[in-house]
């Protein structure tokens, strides 16, 4: 599912970062390349809480697998 229409990323691509460790607000737009008003049309850089979200929960979820 796309959850940037303007860069084509997808919620898949933030949870791939989340395995990655990457979780922080700042991190994930820089590394997203929606961190700036030139980079990001305004949609993304309002909803970043939501990708934060998603790569904290599948960071938690890739931890309790290797747990497991
Ligand atoms: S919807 Fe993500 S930069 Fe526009």
């Amino acid at each position: 599912m796309y959850i940037c229409v303007c860069k084509g990323i997808k919620e898949s691509d933030v949870r791939s970062l989340g395995r990655e460790g990457i979780t922080c607000p700042k991190l994930l737009a820089s590394t997203l390349g929606i961190n700036d008003k030139d980079s990001c049309c305004g949609r993304c850089l309002k909803n970043v809480s939501n990708f934060v979200t998603i790569a904290i929960d599948e960071r938690a979820r890739s931890q309790s697998s290797v747990e497991a």
